[in-house]
């Protein structure tokens, strides 16, 4: 089994997600995470907006399978959208449908997904439904088409890894959508596996959507493919308000800031007890991220 299998397979376990939340940040965790608790969030987000950066929040949380932990979640996020509203932060929402009851049934998260759309809505606040695993795509998009009948501040994420991505792409032009390379372990019939196919269809599906789509939010670390976008958009005159970069919490700090200058930037920021599933998957998408840990964990 590659590293990437064995990390992405212990991202799942909940014995470890249990014993994470409750030691707190540890594993180097506390240099992508952006704090357990709410105004540790609040002030990270204040210094990326003094760095003419945008944030998108994510209260940490995926794969719950109880009701009362779900509502709880929802609750929670609604606290954030109070929060950026109070601070008047220049941020937006991301949230995950796996959080809010997704895996415990379709018409529960539907309801805590369109509270915390409709709440942001009356602030004028967007929401992003992160795209999860492959088994939670079509649910995911069924209920963004829903949400969407009512409200126009909700969009969600395309992954190039995914053989179907160019169908949705056209058929959700007219979202603002987030476009990844991808985070999930995929099989081979529903996913590309080879890295040079992943960031051939990356780049497709970003041209596809600054030249057609709402707006383009381009999340990647990966300087090629952001290199490549500056002059695609240079060349075919796209308007620098029709889209953004975006980059993870803690990773590329002074790139982020860089892009910030000439481009819409937004951070995804992560906060909050329950990191352990999203760092794993940060360590299998690069073994320099390991370094990094490994650095941090003897240093101390
Ligand atoms: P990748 O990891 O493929 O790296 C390509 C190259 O970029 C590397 O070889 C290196 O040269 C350079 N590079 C990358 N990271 C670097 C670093 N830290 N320092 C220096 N060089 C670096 N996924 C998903 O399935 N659903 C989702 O909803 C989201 N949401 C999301 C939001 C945001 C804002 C981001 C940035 C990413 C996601 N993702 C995601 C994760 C995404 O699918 C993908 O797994 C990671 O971004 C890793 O792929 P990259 O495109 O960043 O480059």
């Amino acid at each position: 089994m590659a590293l990437r299998d064995i990390l992405l397979t212990l991202s799942k376990n909940e014995m470890m997600n249990t014993a994470a939340q409750k030691y707190g940040l540890r594993l180097g965790a506390q240099s992508v995470i952006a704090g357990t608790n709410l105004e540790e969030m609040i002030g990270n987000v204040k210094k990326l907006n003094a760095a003419g950066i945008e944030a998108t929040i994510d209260h940490l949380g995926e794969f719950v399978y109880d009701e009362a932990i779900a509502s709880r979640a929802k609750e929670d996020i609604l606290k954030v959208i109070d929060a950026i509203h109070a601070h008047q932060l220049n941020a937006h929402i991301s949230v995950k449908p796996s959080q809010v009851g997704l895996d415990i049934d379709i018409d529960f998260c539907y309801d805590n997904l369109r509270e915390i759309v409709e709440y942001a809505s009356d602030y004028g606040i967007f929401v992003n439904l992160d795209m999860e695993d492959y088994p939670r795509l079509q649910p995911t998009l069924d209920m963004l088409e829903e949400l969407n009948k009512v409200f126009d501040n909700v969009g969600t994420v395309i992954q190039a890894y995914l053989l179907r991505s160019k169908e949705d792409i056209e058929k959700f032009a007219d979202y603002r959508l987030r476009i990844v390379k991808g985070a999930y372990q995929e099989s081979e019939e529903v996913a590309y596996q080879d890295k040079l196919d992943i960031d051939i269809n990356f780049l497709e599906l970003i041209e596809y959507h600054l030249l057609h789509g709402k707006f383009t939010s381009v999340a990647t670390h990966d300087h090629n493919i952001i290199n490549h976008i500056k002059r695609f958009a240079a060349d075919h005159n796209i308007s620098h308000e029709k889209f953004e970069f975006q980059m993870l919490y803690g990773f590329r700090s002074d790139l982020q800031k860089e892009l910030a200058k000439e481009y819409k930037f937004c951070t995804y920021v992560p906060f909050g007890k329950d990191w352990y599933g999203y760092y794993m998957r940060r360590l299998a998408e690069r073994p320099q991220n390991i370094n990094l840990v490994t650095k941090q964990v003897f240093n101390k």
